[in-house]
């Protein structure tokens, strides 16, 4: 007897089953890829912030040491073909799980001399201790269950090096004073397509990473942080330090 399949099942295909069960029509279906990557849809989906975002992320990103840069997941829109055309890392890497996000960001990318794109889990990197100068995650974390943000962190803090830099771009804390969550209609809404985003807002970016990078003899200190939409989402570099 053949069981029914739930669509979300048919992407399983070695991508962690959160991501396939909340995310496989966004993420994982390649229309939606097609979809999704046109920046007035990015642009919807970020309430009108997506240019000040970017805007923010480049700045904080140009500020940074330009030897291996890890680009943590794809992302829609215009970051990635940005930081090779303007900030020319030495190496630019890029990870993500789907195979289907990677063809898509291949595509947009028209030197590709230094780039390596490898499919692989955020929350187990096969990188070496201590590769990384600097880590980008943009718009990851609220799209991760805890345990899973708390491992991808873990390997972020493992893989940069001691006096590495990660930047991270996203969702700040909870807005309890911003519209969009007082309003119960948004934040219904929003809660509902990011099932994760709840946690994210009070989870301590800071204090995780603090507490992550013990084993490795690292610390982490936020040394920069630019706030958009009246707070609704930052972007902020983490300085790491530590003994060798
Ligand atoms: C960066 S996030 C959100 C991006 C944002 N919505 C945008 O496009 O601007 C989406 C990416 O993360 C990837 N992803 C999600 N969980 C992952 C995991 N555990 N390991 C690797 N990639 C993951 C998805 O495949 C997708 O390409």
């Amino acid at each position: 007897m053949r069981t029914k399949l739930s669509i979300y099942q048919k992407f399983l295909d070695g991508v962690p089953v959160y991501l396939a069960r909340h995310y496989w029509w966004a993420y994982l279906w390649r229309p939606a890829v097609w979809f999704f990557d046109h920046q007035f849809i990015i642009n919807l989906i970020l309430f009108g912030q997506y240019r000040k975002l970017m805007t923010a992320a480049m700045a904080h990103i140009d500020k940074t040491p330009k030897g291996e840069m890890l680009q943590l997941t794809c992302v829609y829109g215009s970051l990635t073909p940005s930081i090779v055309n303007k900030i020319r890392p030495n190496v630019l890497h890029i990870a993500d799980v789907s195979p289907a996000q990677l063809e898509n960001v291949r595509a947009k990318i028209k030197n590709k001399n230094n780039i390596l794109m490898t499919r692989l889990n955020a929350e187990s990197l096969a990188y070496r201790d201590n590769s990384f100068s600097t880590i980008i995650v943009f718009f990851l974390l609220h799209e991760l269950p805890q345990e899973a943000r708390t491992r991808a962190l873990a390997e972020c803090m493992r893989v940069l090096d001691h006096d590495g830099v990660l930047i991270c771009a996203g969702y700040n804390a909870l807005p309890a004073k911003h519209f969009l969550y007082r309003f119960p209609v948004t934040r219904f809404i929003l809660t509902k397509l990011e099932p994760f985003l709840a946690s994210l807002w009070k989870f301590d970016i800071l204090s995780a990473l603090n507490e992550l990078g013990r084993p490795f003899h690292k610390r982490a200190e936020s040394i920069a942080k630019t706030e958009v939409f009246s707070s609704f989402y930052h972007v902020t570099t983490y300085q790491i330090s530590g003994d060798r």
